[in-house]
């Protein structure tokens, strides 16, 4: 029997659409289970920095769903190819379109390309949203990692606590000559590699991100991370500390750059001492979320803070 929808790669011509798809399945994903719809905002417009941030990285490599009787977008899946993995972004169907195997035909044909590759796929996923948990391990994702989604409202005046020792060392860098320094940080410390997003970041022609490094007295790298401080996306996140005195040094400063604001992001919740340090500082729990790979996962040293923009498990 054939499907009533056809794939075809994303287009700039969607976008709009794809904003809207993405708005409309959030709202009602999470309000008729939750009753959380509000979190989501009253507007599709913040959601098209999703494809356009995924257009500029990966371009041709998202997949949207087409209802063949209407010509309606009704679902979208964001691919991330890299290096040594495959990184799987937001998933979304349409409300009328969900539970008939469309989110498993999206995730087809990523999966397999993935094993031709013989690269492991990698995502998060939100530990509320139990379809998606259940579409993941049903295609044969196994969680690695669990974090705490965190959200901290910056006061205007800067974070009142006082700076956590090396907080001082953690400077911003914006020489895109520099990604290749993060990306062999990355591969050292977490066995993944995706210098491309790192020269992206660094060149912030799409999106509104800063780049946050901590060194040593050396010089040597001791961790990174990255924040978009754009009104649709105030995130922090890709990132990486050597261990929990790094993270936090890099959190602060990246927090307290965000004033008047309220950034989200992840933690590792196996970092128990940074969690308390985040709750001195103000943050609040607001979702949690799982690292699930399909595939090996390298031994990993240090901490990660992953983000859903892009998809960074
Ligand atoms: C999550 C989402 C993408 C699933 O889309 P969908 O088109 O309904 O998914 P499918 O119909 O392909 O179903 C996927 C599989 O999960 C199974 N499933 C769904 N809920 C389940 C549950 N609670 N327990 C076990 N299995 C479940 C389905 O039976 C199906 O398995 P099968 O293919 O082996 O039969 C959709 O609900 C959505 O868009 N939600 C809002 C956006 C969102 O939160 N996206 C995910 C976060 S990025």
């Amino acid at each position: 029997m054939s499907t009533p929808f056809a794939l075809r790669p994303l287009v700039a011509a969607d976008h709009e659409a794809v904003a809207r798809l993405l708005h409309r399945s959030l709202v009602q994903w999470y309000q008729s289970r939750l009753g959380q719809g509000a979190r989501f905002g009253d507007s599709p417009e913040p959601f098209r920095l999703f494809p356009e941030v995924y257009a500029a990285l990966d371009p041709g490599a998202a997949i949207a769903a087409h209802d063949h009787a209407s010509g309606e977008l009704i679902g979208v899946c964001f691919v991330h190819p890299r290096q040594t993995h495959v990184a799987v972004g937001i998933v979304a169907t349409a409300p009328e379109a969900q539970g008939r195997g469309l989110a498993r035909a999206l995730l087809t044909p990523v999966l397999a390309q993935a094993r031709r590759d013989q690269l492991p796929v990698r995502l998060v996923s939100s530990l509320l949203n139990l379809d998606s948990f259940s579409l993941y391990s049903r295609l044969g994702f196994v969680p690695h990692t669990l974090y705490q989604d965190l959200a901290l409202a910056v006061p205007p005046g800067g974070l009142s606590n006082p700076p956590p020792p090396g907080a001082d060392r953690v400077r911003p860098v914006t020489d895109p000559g520099q990604a290749g320094r993060l990306a062999t940080f990355e591969l050292e410390w977490q066995g993944i590699h995706r210098e491309p997003d790192y020269a992206f970041f660094l060149r912030n022609t799409v999106g509104a991100w800063r780049v946050w490094v901590l060194e040593n007295a050396a010089g040597a790298l001791e961790g990174f991370l990255v924040a978009s401080h754009h009104p649709s996306c105030v995130m922090l996140g890709p990132g990486v500390a050597r261990d929990e005195a790094a993270a936090a040094a890099l959190l602060w400063r990246a927090l307290d750059a965000l004033r008047g604001r309220t950034p989200v992001f992840l933690v590792p919740c196996a970092a128990a001492g940074l969690v308390r340090a985040c709750y001195a500082w103000g943050a609040r729990n607001v979702e949690l979320h799982a690292a699930q790979a399909l595939g090996p996962v390298p031994p990993a040293r240090g901490l990660a803070f992953p983000t859903f923009l892009p998809e960074s498990g």
